[in-house]
């Protein structure tokens, strides 16, 4: 049991010790690079004791942006044989090589975040005059590229898309997905249990998707009309449309005017206006879509949450949603497990079909908070407190074992906690 001086200076040193010179990689091995979600997280620990570092962050991000506005998921600044597929495999062509697929869009709230609370404003004016123009084309690259019928609910085209990579709501989706044939060696399982990770059969549908986006040269209207995969993840949409709210607001609070903000503006109306296509009225929940079979996900996965995260709830919503998530996160011993503990999908110790991830357990908190349900988002805190007194700062926890998963020394979970958890007096439980 560490105290919270301990723990803070641990969570530091865990992100100076993953900072490859301006980017921080998830964790060494495993994920010897730049990934999208992670660093924008990870910013939000910088921002404790660097803000300078917490900023160059970002900049490392955006540049490797693509001409048509994307942020892929991974940036390949260095090369590294710890990790497959790499930067061949994907195809890269671009300046700094990267996949081609994004990952869930917390930047601009992040951004948000750190310009509030940034100390040194001459810093944050720089930085906003720098970065600003580049975030507001990533999100309309998101409605542009990923809704160009404008039906208000995104696209996402992989599963590693989505940050949730092996989520049970994907299985249906995933299986219509030719596998790859060829022989391929996986990394991931030499650092890390097989237990923990994906199965083959997913893997071989993975890689079928990379390369369908290479072979069509990553021609955005031939994915869109034929991408064997094509889901609406309730979760990217939920967090894009908190980020696009944040980056309006951001926008005005920068005194920023781009040309296309109102397309913002008309896209968060949109979402507005669709997303109850996504609550599933006999159930009463918030999943994703199958866009190719027009079927909803019915595996009850954290995501679903994420709508309150983004103020997509009805007053009637949430009254429903408070309830199920009480009685989800005292499902486990410690809150909030990735997928319901009743479901028969739950595997509690296997990435997204069950672990707890902490940075998600913070939006899922601040989604409560801001529905008035002040309960469910302590108890998603102070368990997160619990899991990281106990175990340290693991990539992901047994959610009920409390166990820590996955890669250790991880700069999400370290950063969440210099953010989240570790500001606030010690909680007694
Ligand atoms: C895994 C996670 C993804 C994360 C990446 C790096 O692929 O599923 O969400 O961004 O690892 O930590």
């Amino acid at each position: 049991m560490n105290n919270q001086t301990d723990l803070i200076e641990i969570a530091k040193q865990t992100l100076i010790k993953n900072d490859l010179g301006g980017y921080t990689v998830p964790t060494h091995g495993l994920y010897p690079f730049q990934w999208n979600w992670d660093s924008a997280i990870t910013a939000l620990g910088w921002m404790k004791f660097d803000e300078a570092r917490a900023w160059q962050e970002l900049e490392l991000l955006f540049s490797g942006q693509w001409d048509n506005g994307m942020i892929p998921h991974v940036l390949f600044h260095k090369e590294s044989d710890t990790y497959f597929p790499g930067p061949d495999v994907w195809g890269s062509d671009k300046k700094v090589k990267s996949t081609s697929i994004s990952q869930p869009p917390v930047l601009a709230s992040v951004m948000k975040i750190m310009f509030d609370s940034c100390q040194d404003r001459a810093l944050v004016d720089q930085k906003m005059a720098e970065f600003m123009p580049k975030l507001v084309e990533y999100h309309l690259w998101w409605y542009r590229e990923r809704d160009p019928e404008q039906t208000g609910l995104v696209v996402s085209y992989h599963p590693w898309e989505s940050g949730m990579d092996n989520s049970p709501a994907w299985d249906d989706a995933l299986a219509a997905v030719p596998p790859v044939t060829w022989q391929y060696t996986r990394c991931d399982t030499t650092h890390i249990n097989a237990s923990e990770r994906p199965h083959k059969e997913e893997y071989d549908r993975f890689l079928y998707l990379v390369e369908f986006f290479k072979n069509h040269n990553f021609d955005s209207n031939y994915i869109y009309q034929h991408c064997p995969y094509k889901v609406n993840d309730i979760g990217i949409i939920a967090i894009l449309h908190k980020a696009t709210k944040d980056l309006i607001e951001l926008c005005k609070l920068a005194n920023y005017a781009h040309p296309e903000l109102q397309t913002l503006v008309d896209n968060v109306k949109l979402t507005e206006s669709s997303i109850n296509t996504l609550w599933y009225a006999e159930e009463q929940y918030f999943y994703s879509r199958n866009a190719l079979t027009d079927t909803l996900c019915k595996v009850k996965t954290n995501a679903g949450l994420l709508t309150l995260y983004a103020g997509l709830v009805s007053p009637s919503q949430a009254a429903v949603l408070k309830p199920l998530a009480k009685s989800w996160a005292t499902a486990s011993t410690y809150s909030m497990a990735s997928t319901h503990p009743k479901s028969d999908k739950y595997e509690p110790q296997r990435y997204w079909r069950g672990p707890i991830w902490l940075h998600i357990n913070w939006m899922i908190a601040e989604g409560f908070a801001d529905y008035d349900d002040i309960e469910l988002a302590d108890m998603l805190k102070n368990d997160a407190k619990h899991l990281i007194e106990k175990t340290g700062y693991y990539e992901y926890f047994h959610a009920d074992s409390g166990a820590g998963c996955g890669g250790g020394a991880f700069s999400w979970t370290a950063a969440i906690a210099l953010y989240w958890l570790l500001d606030n007096p010690a909680v007694t439980k």
